[in-house]
């Protein structure tokens, strides 16, 4: 049976390892793809900005820490291995008292800072 080369060397992606060779807070970084889909993980600490996606929902998966998400009149808490997914369209901010570490699911090529764009953009599309 003929085995494609990317196939026999996937190894399984250890996220907290891969969070943990993040330099920066705020920098997503592309762990893996699905499709059109990418998995990001990230460091966070402090406020983003409030913000929307107007063509897709967002995934996030805590992985340590405590996520709050504020949204229109409300705020989330999610827990480590908790999941929580935000709608299309709908404004967010994401934060977090002391450090959090996250997977986000969403179509490659979205920006963090949705439509805003602004200082605390990053760059899409780097792997780590
Ligand atoms: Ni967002």
């Amino acid at each position: 049976m003929p085995e494609s080369a990317s196939v026999s060397k996937t190894q399984p992606i250890n996220l907290a390892q891969k969070a943990a060779l993040i330099e920066q807070q705020w920098s997503p970084r592309v762990v893996a793809e699905m499709n059109d889909y990418q998995f990001k993980v990230v460091r966070i600490e402090g406020e983003f900005i409030w913000h929307a996606h107007p063509e897709t929902d967002e995934a996030f998966l805590v992985l340590e820490g405590t996520l709050r998400i504020d949204l229109p009149g409300r705020s989330v808490h999610v827990g480590a291995g908790e999941l929580y997914v935000v709608p299309r369209g709908i404004e967010h901010r994401t934060a977090a008292q002391g450090e959090a570490k996250l997977m986000m699911i969403e179509p490659r090529g979205i920006l963090n800072t949705g439509h805003e764009g602004g200082a605390r953009t990053a760059d899409s599309d780097v792997w780590i």
